[in-house]
């Protein structure tokens, strides 16, 4: 359709909303399709009651259970979203995963350790993502209590956004990416007595084991463009403008097939008098959002802490939370990491959720 606009409205998006009145984006392809700014007397999140299965949902995985292994939390035929715990155990150092469903991302919520893998050594520390490609053997080998907040690309392959306009060096620097260290590998499996016979395969939701004779990491050396690395959140770089809001989009961090993966980093707020600070309210309306709030002061939500996650469906309308509205007059930064997942297609919820998830947070926007 073509531009068209009546009544009360901005000429460029999230600024200059008039006083008491609220800004509402809809808008296709996830915030590159067709748009519309409405500019609306009260949010839409003002809903009373909602009946259906389009709830929004926070869900506290603190307290998951907190024994060693993976749940499965959110899924769909692209992508599966899992936790993993690992604790520094010798059998780490015997065993190896392969992937034959997907690449493996892995983001690390908390704690320190290496990756051994066919292509060397990857240290991983909290705030780290580390990004296995499907059927690349490895093996993590924790220092110390190890979670990781996981998204397995069932059906593509990760891929760095387009960085566009910013050219090739904005958003993270090619060069900060960690790579695999064959001989440091070498020391630390000594070190270690590393001694790695057993390879678990996963595919379809079934694992086939495979044994060795002898240990399996005997690469010498190796060279090519597919590799498992590491991203820092450290070394990205967030894209922002101090005039207008920007859109999620801008901190896209990895792209695949009907998903995208973005990472939210402390930032200074916009600095323009009439730019909105917040999120503008909106319906992201082709795509379901996670949210994984890693670390830092959410001062957008009530009673929000690292270690929780939200899901949003498409189908209704959010944005901030009244106590963000009030105390956005006097931020002017925000500290919060977070990692978002935008999947093109619903998610469906895995029932070991419903343990840990907070019932009344669709009334959370009430005030
Ligand atoms: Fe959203």
């Amino acid at each position: 359709m073509h531009l068209y606009y009546q009544g009360l409205y901005t000429r460029q998006a999230h600024k200059a909303i008039p006083d008491g009145c609220y800004e509402e984006e809809q808008g296709l392809k996830g915030f590159f399709g067709p748009v519309s700014h409405l500019i609306k007397r009260q949010p839409s999140t003002r809903w009373t009651k909602i009946e259906g299965p389009l709830r929004p949902h926070m869900y506290d995985l603190v307290k998951m259970d907190e024994s060693e292994g993976w749940r499965r939390m959110l899924y769909n035929q692209h992508l599966t979203i899992a936790m993993l715990t690992l604790d520094p155990k010798p059998e780490h150092a015997r065993r190896g995963l392969r992937s034959g469903d997907g690449d493996l991302l892995y983001f690390c919520h908390k704690g320190k350790g290496e990756v051994w893998t066919e292509y060397g050594l990857l240290d991983y520390r909290k705030g780290e993502y580390i990004v296995i490609p499907k059927c690349i053997t490895h093996s993590i080998v924790p220092q110390e209590r190890s979670v990781f907040f996981t998204v397995s690309s069932d059906t593509s392959h990760y891929e760095e956004p387009d960085r566009g306009l910013v050219g090739r060096h904005a958003i993270y620097d090619p060069a900060t990416l960690g790579k695999p260290d064959l001989e440091k590998q070498e020391e630390r499996v000594k070190a270690q007595k590393g001694d790695v016979r057993e390879i678990v395969v996963k595919r379809d939701g079934e694992f086939t084991r495979f044994e060795f004779e002898s240990h399996y990491y005997d690469t010498l050396g190796w060279k090519g463009d597919l590799y498992p690395f590491t991203l820092h959140t450290e070394n990205m770089m967030p894209l922002m403008s101090h005039r207008a809001h920007l859109p999620p989009s801008a901190h896209t961090t990895f792209v695949a097939r009907d998903f995208v993966i973005c990472t939210f980093l402390p930032r200074p707020l916009e600095t323009d008098k009439d730019a909105l600070k917040v999120p503008f309210y909106h319906q992201n309306i082709d795509y379901d959002e996670v949210l994984f709030y890693h670390e830092g002061d959410f001062f957008s939500r009530d009673n929000l802490h690292a270690g929780m996650m939200s899901l949003h469906p498409m189908g209704f309308p959010h944005g901030p939370h009244p106590k963000a509205m009030k105390s956005v007059h006097t931020k002017t930064e925000t500290n919060e990491t977070a990692v978002m997942v935008d999947s093109r297609w619903p998610l469906l919820i895995d029932p070991a959720l419903e343990n840990v998830e907070l019932k009344e947070y669709w009334q959370s926007w009430r005030g």
